[in-house]
């Protein structure tokens, strides 16, 4: 029996091979997203299953993704949409963005899917101005140093009883350390005090182990 973080990715096997099975698709987006360099810090196959139960339990037909990478979250959100559902996902790295559209044109869920190039913060602003239909559900998982601000930008462009969550909220332990070298540490750190008598919103995280080692997630619904 493996011990420490490999039991915590042989029971994300375990729970793979019985609840989500093959997905030659994700496979494939997982294989180009190394191929092409990127960090693998996308999210695991049961969290995106759950991501996307999640999404389809509430009916989401206007999914708001803030970090796309390679798409890899992308595709398991889309996947949870009815027709005519969209994921408008925003990332910083036009390069990056390019791989996703390739990873998504091979699901066939290119319509389904509108990815927003540049800084987030200013995206998020342009879709306020433009007026945007609310979203449903928002996953937000880009960098950490903005959580605060995406928060408010979340709530501003969501129908009132969306669901919100937040990606990274534990980092093995390190957000209870107020002096941590790590950067992003103190913007997640701001969330939780944002949150801690935010008057819009309910929220509560989850701890979790597996291949993606000790972090968590922040749910959080609106008012
Ligand atoms: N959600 C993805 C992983 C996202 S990783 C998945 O699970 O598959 C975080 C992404 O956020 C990276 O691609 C990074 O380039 C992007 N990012 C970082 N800073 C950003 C910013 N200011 N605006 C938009 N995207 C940003
Ligand atoms: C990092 C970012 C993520 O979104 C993640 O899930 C894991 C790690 C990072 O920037 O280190
Ligand atoms: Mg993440």
């Amino acid at each position: 029996m493996p011990d420490g973080d490999q039991r915590w990715s042989a029971v994300d096997d375990y729970i793979s091979d019985h609840l989500i099975g093959e997905d030659a698709i994700q496979q494939e987006t997982l294989e180009a997203n190394r191929k092409a360099g990127l960090p693998a810090i996308d999210v695991s196959a049961a969290q995106g299953k759950m991501l996307q139960l999640l999404a389809k339990g509430v009916g989401a037909k206007r999914i708001l993704e803030i970090g796309t990478l390679g798409g890899y979250s992308t595709i398991w959100l889309a996947r949870a949409l009815p027709e005519n559902g969209i994921v408008v996902t925003l990332e910083l790295e036009e390069s990056y963005a390019q791989i996703a559209r390739t990873n998504i044109s091979k699901t066939g869920l290119d319509d389904k899917v509108e990815i927003i190039v540049g800084e987030a913060i200013a995206t998020l602003s342009a879709l306020v101005h433009k007026g945007t239909d609310p979203f449903d559900f928002v996953f937000i998982d880009a960098d950490k140093q903005n959580y605060a601000p995406y928060l408010e930008h979340a709530i501003r462009l969501s129908r009132p009883g969306a669901t919100l969550i937040f990606d990274n909220v534990v980092r093995e332990g390190e957000i209870l350390n107020p002096e941590s070298d790590d950067p992003k540490v103190p913007g997640t750190r701001a969330l939780y005090e944002v949150l801690q008598n935010h008057p819009k919103v309910d929220a509560t995280a989850v701890q979790t182990v597996g291949s993606k080692k000790w972090d968590g997630f922040l749910l959080a619904i609106t008012r």
